[in-house]
């Protein structure tokens, strides 16, 4: 596992979140002066997911600039009927080739990142009901309001009719794709495998996600450190100590998965990557 380049780089690596959790803490209290009304009637959660919506439509676009080259290349493959996990107000979706995607469901429960994800959908060429046709070759967005664990995800594909009201045995989805989102999932593992049974035998799992730190001492110290200081709280619910990798590999079951390549990234820092994808036993 190469480590950092510099030295700018390794301290960027080890402290930028301090910064993040200021930033948060600031559009919490912002959300709190302008929506007085939201903590009494409907209580702290939904005021804390505001305040995260609030600050990724600010910082999403420039927090999404760098993605690693590896995810990249495999957005750009991503073909058939397509789950997009959490893509919030649809940054990533530059990197998709439309007119390899039949259909691709973009699952996010922050309703108001929709207008923007639906925006990101038509520029990039897309069809979205009601919205525009999309250019000529490529599929369909369509924006789904859930989260991604099961009790909200299968009802809602339900009512797309992609589904039955009790879920699919041998699964829909070609390919279903998670980057920055299974760390703020509820129920991490009964997510993930309920995400697992809803792909095609052959389907492939494309994965760019933060993980638990436990490559490098220091910055696991900090990762705690993070944790404690209240990353979560002021991140709309994103987790840094969630070892993804190895919940990834379990959902398969004794099955296992045909192939899995994930790559660590940033093993120095408090905030390391997996990326990489995991193919289904056909
Ligand atoms: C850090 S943002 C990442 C957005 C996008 N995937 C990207 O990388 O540009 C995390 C996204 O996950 C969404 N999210 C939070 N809880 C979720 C859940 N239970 N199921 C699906 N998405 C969720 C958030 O609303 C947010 O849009």
């Amino acid at each position: 596992m190469p480590g950092p380049s510099s030295i700018q780089e390794r301290l960027n690596g080890l402290f930028r979140p301090i910064f993040l959790i200021v930033t948060g803490a600031y559009y919490f209290a912002q959300t709190l002066v302008m929506e007085p009304l939201l903590l009494p009637k409907k209580g702290l959660t939904p005021l804390r997911y505001t305040s995260f919506a609030t600050l990724w439509m600010k910082y999403g676009k420039s927090m999404s600039e760098e993605m690693p080259p590896q995810l990249l290349d495999m957005m750009r493959t991503v073909h058939g009927v397509v789950l997009d996990v959490g893509p919030g107000s649809g940054e990533q979706l530059h990197h998709f080739d439309p007119t390899k995607i039949e259909k691709c469901y973009g699952v996010e429960p922050a309703k108001e990142l929709h207008p923007g994800l639906r925006k990101a959908a038509i520029r990039v060429g897309f069809g979205v009901r009601g919205e525009g046709s999309g250019r000529e070759g490529c599929g369909e967005y369509v924006v789904i309001s859930a989260g991604a664990e099961q009790e909200e995800l299968i009802p809602a594909l339900a009512k797309t009719g992609l589904l039955g009201a009790s879920g699919a045995s041998g699964g829909v989805f070609d390919e279903i794709v998670c980057v920055r989102v299974l760390c703020g999932v509820p129920n991490h593992a009964e997510t993930i495998q309920g995400l697992y049974r809803l792909l095609k035998p052959g389907g492939r799992m494309v994965i760019c996600e933060h993980v638990l730190q436990q490559y490098n001492l220091l910055a696991r110290v900090m990762q705690i450190a993070y944790m404690l200081l209240g990353w979560s709280f002021f991140m709309g619910g994103c987790c840094l100590n969630r070892d993804t990798a190895r919940v990834l590999r379990d959902a398969a079951g004794k099955d296992g998965w045909k192939e899995v390549k994930l790559d660590v990234l940033q093993s120095w820092a408090a905030i390391p990557y997996i990326v990489g994808h995991l193919i289904k036993q056909s």
